[in-house]
Protein backbone atom coordinates (compact mmCIF):
# COMPACT_ATOMS: atom_id res chain seq x y z
CA UNK A 1 0.00 0.00 0.00
CA UNK A 2 1.24 3.47 -1.23
CA UNK A 3 -0.71 5.75 1.07
CA UNK A 4 -2.69 5.46 4.24
CA UNK A 5 -5.41 8.52 4.78
CA UNK A 6 -7.04 8.18 8.72
CA UNK A 7 -9.65 10.55 8.93
CA UNK A 8 -10.91 11.69 12.28
CA UNK A 9 -14.40 12.73 12.45
CA UNK A 10 -18.06 12.90 14.48
CA UNK A 11 -19.33 11.65 11.12
CA UNK A 12 -17.84 8.80 9.95
CA UNK A 13 -20.88 7.50 7.70
CA UNK A 14 -20.57 10.48 5.39
CA UNK A 15 -17.31 8.56 4.04
CA UNK A 16 -19.07 5.56 3.21
CA UNK A 17 -20.39 5.67 -0.37
CA UNK A 18 -18.09 8.68 -2.32
CA UNK A 19 -14.73 6.91 -1.86
CA UNK A 20 -15.94 3.64 -2.60
CA UNK A 21 -17.04 4.81 -6.32
CA UNK A 22 -15.02 4.71 -9.22
CA UNK A 23 -11.53 5.56 -9.58
CA UNK A 24 -10.34 5.26 -5.59
CA UNK A 25 -12.76 2.86 -4.95
CA UNK A 26 -10.45 0.60 -7.91
CA UNK A 27 -7.37 2.40 -5.71
CA UNK A 28 -8.55 0.78 -2.62
CA UNK A 29 -9.62 -2.62 -4.28
CA UNK A 30 -5.83 -2.72 -5.88
CA UNK A 31 -4.27 -1.28 -2.19
CA UNK A 32 -2.85 1.13 -3.50
CA UNK A 33 -4.63 3.59 -0.90
CA UNK A 34 -6.10 2.56 2.43
CA UNK A 35 -8.81 4.86 3.87
CA UNK A 36 -9.96 4.60 7.62
CA UNK A 37 -12.64 6.84 9.57
CA UNK A 38 -12.31 7.05 13.25
CA UNK A 39 -14.82 8.12 14.79
CA UNK A 40 -13.63 10.64 17.43
CA UNK A 41 -16.57 9.92 19.51
CA UNK A 42 -15.18 6.67 20.38
CA UNK A 43 -12.03 8.73 22.06
CA UNK A 44 -14.59 10.16 24.63
CA UNK A 45 -14.21 9.12 28.57
CA UNK A 46 -17.72 9.96 29.66
CA UNK A 47 -20.78 7.73 29.56
CA UNK A 48 -22.57 10.25 26.87
CA UNK A 49 -19.70 10.54 24.72
CA UNK A 50 -19.36 14.30 24.95
CA UNK A 51 -17.02 15.15 22.41
CA UNK A 52 -18.05 19.27 22.61
CA UNK A 53 -18.57 21.98 24.84
CA UNK A 54 -19.66 25.38 25.15
CA UNK A 55 -16.75 28.23 24.41
CA UNK A 56 -14.93 29.96 27.00
CA UNK A 57 -15.69 33.50 27.31
CA UNK A 58 -19.79 32.72 26.04
CA UNK A 59 -20.90 33.01 22.54
CA UNK A 60 -23.30 31.01 19.83
CA UNK A 61 -22.33 27.33 19.01
CA UNK A 62 -20.20 24.51 19.97
CA UNK A 63 -16.54 23.79 20.09
CA UNK A 64 -14.82 20.23 19.33
CA UNK A 65 -13.33 19.45 23.10
CA UNK A 66 -9.31 18.77 23.02
CA UNK A 67 -8.94 15.44 24.89
CA UNK A 68 -10.76 13.10 22.14
CA UNK A 69 -8.79 14.80 19.70
CA UNK A 70 -5.80 14.54 21.44
CA UNK A 71 -6.51 10.56 22.10
CA UNK A 72 -8.21 10.05 18.38
CA UNK A 73 -4.74 11.31 16.81
CA UNK A 74 -2.24 9.78 19.50
CA UNK A 75 -3.78 6.33 18.59
CA UNK A 76 -3.43 6.94 15.09
CA UNK A 77 0.07 8.36 15.41
CA UNK A 78 0.95 4.58 17.58
CA UNK A 79 1.09 2.81 14.15
CA UNK A 80 3.20 5.52 12.40
CA UNK A 81 4.83 8.36 14.52
CA UNK A 82 5.83 10.37 11.62
CA UNK A 83 1.84 10.34 10.21
CA UNK A 84 1.70 14.00 9.27
CA UNK A 85 -1.73 15.87 10.75
CA UNK A 86 -3.66 18.31 8.79
CA UNK A 87 -6.87 20.02 9.71
CA UNK A 88 -9.06 20.91 7.59
CA UNK A 89 -9.74 24.83 8.44
CA UNK A 90 -11.62 27.93 6.22
CA UNK A 91 -8.53 29.24 8.10
CA UNK A 92 -5.83 27.07 6.41
CA UNK A 93 -2.77 27.33 3.92
CA UNK A 94 -5.39 27.74 0.05
CA UNK A 95 -5.19 23.89 -1.03
CA UNK A 96 -4.38 23.59 -4.72
CA UNK A 97 -2.53 21.01 -7.19
CA UNK A 98 0.98 21.97 -5.71
CA UNK A 99 -0.06 21.26 -2.13
CA UNK A 100 -1.59 17.81 -3.56
CA UNK A 101 1.17 16.73 -4.86
CA UNK A 102 3.21 17.62 -2.36
CA UNK A 103 1.02 15.61 0.16
CA UNK A 104 0.74 12.75 -1.89
CA UNK A 105 4.40 12.00 -0.83
CA UNK A 106 3.50 11.47 2.29
CA UNK A 107 2.85 7.94 3.40
CA UNK A 108 0.20 8.63 5.74
CA UNK A 109 -1.73 11.48 6.48
CA UNK A 110 -4.53 12.38 9.25
CA UNK A 111 -7.25 14.53 8.68
CA UNK A 112 -9.02 16.06 11.59
CA UNK A 113 -12.71 17.44 10.68
CA UNK A 114 -13.89 19.96 12.61
CA UNK A 115 -17.88 20.73 13.30
CA UNK A 116 -19.88 23.44 15.00
CA UNK A 117 -17.19 26.61 15.22
CA UNK A 118 -14.01 24.35 15.38
CA UNK A 119 -11.76 22.65 17.61
CA UNK A 120 -10.38 23.75 21.21
CA UNK A 121 -7.60 25.57 19.62
CA UNK A 122 -5.21 23.37 22.07
CA UNK A 123 -5.41 20.52 19.41
CA UNK A 124 -4.19 22.61 16.88
CA UNK A 125 -1.73 24.20 18.64
CA UNK A 126 -0.11 20.41 20.05
CA UNK A 127 -1.64 18.14 17.49
CA UNK A 128 -1.30 19.45 13.84
CA UNK A 129 0.85 20.06 11.68
CA UNK A 130 -0.47 21.77 8.75
CA UNK A 131 -4.07 23.18 8.30
CA UNK A 132 -5.70 23.53 4.77
CA UNK A 133 -8.79 25.31 3.46
CA UNK A 134 -10.48 24.41 0.43
CA UNK A 135 -11.49 27.28 -0.31
CA UNK A 136 -12.62 30.76 0.69
CA UNK A 137 -15.79 29.55 2.02
CA UNK A 138 -17.33 28.31 5.11
CA UNK A 139 -19.24 24.44 5.08
CA UNK A 140 -20.94 22.91 8.16
CA UNK A 141 -17.76 20.57 8.60
CA UNK A 142 -14.23 19.28 7.22
CA UNK A 143 -15.45 15.82 5.88
CA UNK A 144 -16.30 17.01 2.64
CA UNK A 145 -12.63 19.23 2.23
CA UNK A 146 -11.24 15.81 3.61
CA UNK A 147 -12.83 13.64 0.79
CA UNK A 148 -11.80 16.87 -1.61
CA UNK A 149 -8.26 16.47 -0.42
CA UNK A 150 -7.92 12.90 -0.42
CA UNK A 151 -9.66 12.88 -4.33
CA UNK A 152 -6.77 15.33 -5.74
CA UNK A 153 -3.81 13.68 -3.60
CA UNK A 154 -4.73 10.10 -4.45
CA UNK A 155 -4.66 11.18 -8.27
CA UNK A 156 -1.09 11.56 -7.89
CA UNK A 157 -0.59 8.48 -6.25
CA UNK A 158 1.58 5.85 -9.26
CA UNK A 159 -1.23 3.23 -10.59
CA UNK A 160 -4.29 5.40 -9.41
CA UNK A 161 -5.01 6.95 -12.72
CA UNK A 162 -3.96 3.68 -14.51
CA UNK A 163 -0.29 2.90 -15.89
CA UNK A 164 -1.03 5.44 -19.05
CA UNK A 165 -3.04 8.72 -17.66
CA UNK A 166 -1.01 10.69 -14.85
CA UNK A 167 -2.39 13.92 -13.05
CA UNK A 168 0.34 15.64 -15.20
CA UNK A 169 -1.89 16.08 -17.90
CA UNK A 170 -4.54 18.10 -16.45
CA UNK A 171 -5.18 21.53 -15.97
CA UNK A 172 -2.67 23.18 -13.50
CA UNK A 173 0.48 21.16 -15.03
CA UNK A 174 2.52 24.11 -15.49
CA UNK A 175 -0.16 26.09 -14.29
CA UNK A 176 -2.20 25.58 -17.34
CA UNK A 177 -5.42 25.38 -17.82
CA UNK A 178 -6.62 22.22 -19.83
CA UNK A 179 -7.31 22.81 -23.86
CA UNK A 180 -11.39 22.01 -24.54
CA UNK A 181 -11.36 18.15 -25.01
CA UNK A 182 -14.36 16.55 -27.26
CA UNK A 183 -15.73 12.91 -28.25
CA UNK A 184 -17.81 11.79 -30.61
CA UNK A 185 -20.18 12.05 -32.55
CA UNK A 186 -18.21 14.95 -34.66
CA UNK A 187 -21.33 16.77 -35.54
CA UNK A 188 -23.64 17.59 -32.60
CA UNK A 189 -26.67 19.51 -33.96
CA UNK A 190 -25.08 21.16 -36.55
CA UNK A 191 -21.78 21.56 -34.18
CA UNK A 192 -18.67 20.30 -35.20
CA UNK A 193 -15.41 19.93 -33.85
CA UNK A 194 -12.29 21.72 -35.04
CA UNK A 195 -10.74 19.98 -38.23
CA UNK A 196 -7.11 19.77 -36.57
CA UNK A 197 -8.31 16.89 -34.14
CA UNK A 198 -9.65 14.81 -37.10
CA UNK A 199 -6.00 14.95 -38.75
CA UNK A 200 -4.23 12.66 -37.22
CA UNK A 201 -1.25 14.74 -37.28
CA UNK A 202 0.46 14.71 -33.93
CA UNK A 203 2.33 17.51 -34.12
CA UNK A 204 0.13 19.83 -35.18
CA UNK A 205 -2.57 18.10 -32.50
CA UNK A 206 0.08 18.70 -30.04
CA UNK A 207 0.32 22.87 -31.35
CA UNK A 208 -3.23 23.11 -31.47
CA UNK A 209 -3.08 21.73 -27.48
CA UNK A 210 -0.64 24.25 -26.63
CA UNK A 211 -2.46 26.90 -28.13
CA UNK A 212 -5.90 26.66 -26.51
CA UNK A 213 -4.36 25.75 -23.32
CA UNK A 214 -2.72 29.10 -23.37
CA UNK A 215 -5.80 31.25 -24.44
CA UNK A 216 -7.99 29.06 -21.97
CA UNK A 217 -5.61 30.24 -19.63
CA UNK A 218 -5.04 33.97 -20.58
CA UNK A 219 -9.00 34.44 -20.22
CA UNK A 220 -9.82 32.38 -17.30
CA UNK A 221 -6.90 32.68 -15.01
CA UNK A 222 -4.36 35.39 -16.63
CA UNK A 223 -3.33 35.21 -12.74
CA UNK A 224 -1.63 31.23 -13.35
CA UNK A 225 0.85 32.51 -16.40
CA UNK A 226 2.52 34.39 -14.30
CA UNK A 227 3.80 31.36 -12.70
CA UNK A 228 4.07 29.11 -16.08
CA UNK A 229 7.01 27.81 -16.99
CA UNK A 230 7.31 28.53 -20.91
CA UNK A 231 9.80 28.15 -23.20
CA UNK A 232 10.61 30.51 -25.52
CA UNK A 233 7.98 29.04 -28.41
CA UNK A 234 5.46 29.14 -25.79
CA UNK A 235 6.37 32.30 -24.97
CA UNK A 236 5.74 33.49 -28.93
CA UNK A 237 2.80 31.96 -28.82
CA UNK A 238 1.45 33.40 -25.96
CA UNK A 239 2.35 36.84 -27.50
CA UNK A 240 0.33 35.52 -31.08
CA UNK A 241 -2.29 35.09 -28.93
CA UNK A 242 -2.57 37.76 -26.45
CA UNK A 243 -2.45 40.14 -30.00
CA UNK A 244 -5.05 37.64 -31.15
CA UNK A 245 -7.25 38.09 -27.76
CA UNK A 246 -6.56 42.14 -28.10
CA UNK A 247 -8.25 41.96 -31.40
CA UNK A 248 -11.30 40.03 -30.97
CA UNK A 249 -12.40 42.46 -27.82
CA UNK A 250 -11.96 45.51 -29.90
CA UNK A 251 -14.16 43.90 -32.14
CA UNK A 252 -11.42 43.46 -35.41
CA UNK A 253 -11.09 39.62 -34.72
CA UNK A 254 -12.61 37.17 -36.65
C1 LIG B 1 -18.68 25.89 10.53
S1 LIG B 1 -16.98 25.49 10.31
C2 LIG B 1 -16.21 26.43 11.58
C3 LIG B 1 -15.68 27.72 11.10
C4 LIG B 1 -14.95 28.49 12.18
N1 LIG B 1 -15.87 29.01 13.13
C5 LIG B 1 -14.17 29.63 11.53
O1 LIG B 1 -14.71 30.72 11.41
O2 LIG B 1 -13.02 29.41 11.10
C6 LIG B 1 -16.88 23.85 10.90
C7 LIG B 1 -15.74 23.04 10.36
O3 LIG B 1 -15.88 22.90 8.96
C8 LIG B 1 -14.62 22.74 8.36
N2 LIG B 1 -14.50 23.73 7.25
C9 LIG B 1 -15.36 24.72 6.98
N3 LIG B 1 -15.01 25.42 5.90
C10 LIG B 1 -13.88 24.84 5.43
C11 LIG B 1 -13.00 25.14 4.35
N4 LIG B 1 -13.23 26.15 3.52
N5 LIG B 1 -11.92 24.34 4.17
C12 LIG B 1 -11.67 23.32 5.01
N6 LIG B 1 -12.46 23.00 6.07
C13 LIG B 1 -13.55 23.75 6.30
C14 LIG B 1 -13.56 22.93 9.45
O4 LIG B 1 -13.10 21.65 9.85
C15 LIG B 1 -14.35 23.60 10.54
O5 LIG B 1 -13.84 23.30 11.81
Amino acid sequence: MRMKFDILTLFPNMFSSPLQESILGKAIEKGLIQIRTINIRDFTLDKHQVADDSPYGGGQGMVMKVEPIARAIESAKSQNPSAWAVYLTPQGKPFNQDLARRLSTRPHLILLCGRYEGVDERARELFIDEEISIGDYVLTGGELAAMVLIDAVSRFIPGVLGSVRSAEDDSFFNSLLEYPQYTRPSDFRGRGIPEVLLSGNHSAISLWRKREALRRTSLRRPDLLAKANLSDEDKKLLEEILQQIKKEQSGDGV
